[in-house]
């Protein structure tokens, strides 16, 4: 292979920039051309496909966002569309895609390699939802963001006496709702995993409340059964002795400086991705599983969903005590 590109798609997650630094030197490291895809299959379809050389990629390793940008492409999903894809890369000579993002990017790179494209797939976003690997890029990042948050609405929630509903991002998955319930030491957490009731919300905070605590949070899930404005106006109405307060964190939970851990994961991820490819793998994403990296295919990855391990659920309701 002389020539390959790199795109990142979906929700932007703090890492991908490491990801495509480490992608294009180990690309330009091993004598091939490494080529940029803007943003995402929005910008294949429009032909928006340009070399990356070493020093384009200079000083983006602990910048958050993406530099070559994404997008979300519904054309894409198409079999016309993915036809077209398909002509683009031919047209720039791309003889192979490493594509970087969620699982939605990842259907993408598997429609892709069904049409004989090489593809290879590296999980980004922060929700943790994709199937086959630990963690994604982004997670650790989005989850730090989150707790810092959690830990400055106490301090204020702990001066008032106030409860606060901390809605988080995730999409359909609870995980980052979870791991801050049990990180920032949450009364209650509410995800679309675990069906608690606006009822026994209520209840729980109030029994915070009557057993003297100064504060309560209650982290909810944005894919919970009810969203934010709805709980914080159920509970006021409720009485429950704690005045409410709402914060919905929404995309402050992507941006951001990516930790060492994102940064280490998308720099690993980056270089095992062009081994493969180089190696003449295909339609594998690169899964992170325990301490090493192995390829999975993306078939399977695309076709299901990383569940939250049960274990999580019952620290958080223990530890809410
Ligand atoms: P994420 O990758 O963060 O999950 P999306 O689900 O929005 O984000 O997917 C990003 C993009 O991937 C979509 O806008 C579309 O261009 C492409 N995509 C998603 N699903 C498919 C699919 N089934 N086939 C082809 N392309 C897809
Ligand atoms: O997939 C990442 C994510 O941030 C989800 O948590 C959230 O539901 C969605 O993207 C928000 O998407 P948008 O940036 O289009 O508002």
């Amino acid at each position: 292979m002389n020539r390959f590109a790199v795109m990142t798609s979906g929700g932007d997650a703090p890492g991908m920039n490491a990801a495509v630094r480490a992608v294009v030197r180990s690309g330009l490291d091993h004598g091939v051309e490494v080529y940029g895809i803007r943003q995402a299959y929005h910008g294949l379809l429009a032909g928006d496909i340009a070399p990356l050389s070493s020093r384009e990629v200079s000083g983006i390793l602990q910048r958050g966002g993406t530099i070559l940008q994404t997008a979300r492409n519904d054309e894409f999903k198409t079999d016309q569309g993915q036809r077209k894809g398909r002509r683009r890369l031919n047209e720039h000579g791309i003889e192979g895609v490493i594509v970087i993002g969620g699982d939605g990017s990842l259907r993408g790179a598997h429609a892709l390699h069904r049409m004989g494209v090489p593809v290879i797939g590296v999980p980004a976003s922060i929700d943790n939802d994709i199937w086959g690997t630990d963690t994604s890029i982004g997670v650790d990042t989005a989850l730090n963001t989150i707790l810092d948050a959690v830990d400055r609405l106490r301090d204020t929630a702990t001066s008032h006496s106030r409860a606060f509903v901390v809605e988080v991002m995730g999409r359909d998955c609870g995980y980052l709702a979870v791991m801050a319930g049990i990180l920032g030491g949450a009364e209650v957490v509410v995800t679309p995993e675990n069906g608690v009731t606006m009822n026994e919300i209520a209840a729980s905070l109030e029994d915070a409340y009557i057993r003297g605590k100064s504060h309560a949070i209650a982290i909810l899930a944005e894919g919970a059964p009810f969203q934010g404005p709805e709980l914080a106006n159920f509970l006021q109405q409720k009485h429950i002795g704690f005045e409410i307060r709402l914060t919905i964190l929404g995309h402050t939970q992507r941006g951001g400086s990516p930790t060492a851990f994102d940064r280490l994961l998308a720099t690993r991820m980056g270089v095992y991705a062009v081994e493969l490819l180089l190696d003449g793998h295909t339609g594998m994403m690169v899964a992170r599983v325990g301490r090493e990296q192995t390829p999975l295919p993306l078939a399977e990855c695309t076709a299901k969903t990383r569940q939250i391990t049960p274990e999580y659920f019952d620290l958080a309701r223990i530890l809410s005590r």
